[in-house]
């Protein structure tokens, strides 16, 4: 039996298939390289000393995922899948409601139709929007989201719980991830931006590495301790890791379930960019501009309930993500071209 990873040629996807292999599991992997490019997966196999079956192609085909629930024995599917950049989504809607939402429901229908009714999704949190309290539980309400991107999550969060309303033969398990940063530790594996990044460590990384002049600090005004934004961050191998615990938590067959996926610590800009010249030993020169629009102040998870629930806790602190996110950036200056 394998599991189906849509987006696997991602950055979260590929490291998540590292751990997948790691515990034994067999690996099928659906991606249009979109956002990212087969490389990965050859760096995967570098990793584990195995590649996933890979198929490219679009959530959105019939006809290749027919051809993949026919040919392949895939017990559940992780759904990475989808285009994940805010500012881009606001510019362009149509492109994000129709690559993510209608994507998506091809998928699940033909899931449904393959009679596979066991799925991990990757939501956010940006559901919560400015959350109603820190640390955020499950039980926050979710709050008014900012942008299309992020009602993309909301969205595919309510059709899927739909969808077990209807029939609870689905398990389906809604991941709500904070802020993913670092890479894998060999520095093969890591996050690969098009163009200018939108995120804080990409940014950093490419000022390191003298891609790029200086980083701007969006705002240093907020009620916090030193006036920037406090934000979740959690290594990507933590968080893929959690996708593990959350296959193995399906074969429980649990229904429907939500969970945190962050640390539970809240790290300021200030306390990345200090974090990481320390643990690159490079300095990151930066400067104060204006907020950026719809960021909220303070965003930290209480995990409590993936660990309760699923057995999973975030083990790498700050530094190990910053000294990660370096030996994958300074090994691979170009990302994935070599
Ligand atoms: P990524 O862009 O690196 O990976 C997404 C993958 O999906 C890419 O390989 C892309 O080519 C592929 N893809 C996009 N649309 C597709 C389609 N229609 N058919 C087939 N493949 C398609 O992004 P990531 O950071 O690895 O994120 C993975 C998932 O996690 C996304 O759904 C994202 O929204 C979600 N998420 C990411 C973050 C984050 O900060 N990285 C935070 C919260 C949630
Ligand atoms: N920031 C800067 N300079 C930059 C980039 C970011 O100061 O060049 C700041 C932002 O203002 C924010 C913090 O760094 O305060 C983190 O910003 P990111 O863009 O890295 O992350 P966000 O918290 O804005 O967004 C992330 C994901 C989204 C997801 C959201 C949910 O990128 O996909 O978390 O909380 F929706």
């Amino acid at each position: 039996m394998a599991i189906l990873v849509t987006g696997g040629a991602g950055y979260i996807g590929s490291h998540t298939i590292v751990e997948l292999f790691g515990e034994g599991y067999d690996v099928v992997v659906l991606d249009n390289l979109s956002n990212s490019c087969e490389k990965s997966l050859e760096r995967v196999e570098e990793i584990t000393g195995k590649k996933p079956k890979f198929y490219k192609g679009d959530i959105a085909d019939r006809e290749v995922l027919s051809e993949i629930f026919e040919k392949e024995s895939i017990e559940s599917c992780i759904h990475f899948a989808g285009l994940k950049a805010v500012g881009e989504s606001v510019a362009k809607p149509l492109e994000y409601y129709m690559n993510n939402i209608s994507g998506s429901l091809v998928l699940f229908d033909e899931m449904r139709k393959h009679n596979v009714k066991n799925i991990i999704f990757s939501s956010s949190a940006t559901v919560y929007g400015d959350p109603a309290f820190v640390p955020i539980t499950e039980e926050c309400p979710k709050g008014e989201i900012t942008n299309p991107y992020g009602q993309t999550k909301g969205m595919l969060e309510q059709i899927l719980t739909d969808m077990y309303k209807a029939d609870p033969e689905w398990n389906i398990i809604l991941l709500r991830y904070f802020n993913p940063i670092g890479a894998h530790e060999s520095g093969r594996i890591g996050e690969n931006p098009n163009g200018i990044p939108n995120n804080l460590m990409p940014y950093i990384t490419q000022v390191a590495v003298g891609k790029r002049e200086c980083l701007g600090v969006f705002g240093d005004d907020y009620d916090t301790e030193d006036g920037t934004c406090i934000r979740d961050y959690i290594h990507v191998v933590d968080l893929a890791l959690g996708h593990v615990k959350s296959v193995k938590k399906l074969e429980d067959k649990p229904g429907l379930k939500v969970y945190n996926l962050g640390t539970g610590v809240g790290s300021s800009v200030l306390d990345v960019v200090n974090t990481f010249v320390k643990a690159s030993g490079v300095d990151v020169p930066y400067e104060m501009k204006p907020r950026r629009a719809g960021d909220v102040p303070v965003n930290f998870c209480d995990a409590t309930k993936a660990k309760e629930e699923l057995g999973w806790v975030a083990k790498r602190d700050l530094y190990k993500m910053c000294e990660d996110s370096w030996r994958w950036q300074s090994n691979n200056p170009n990302g994935y071209e070599e």
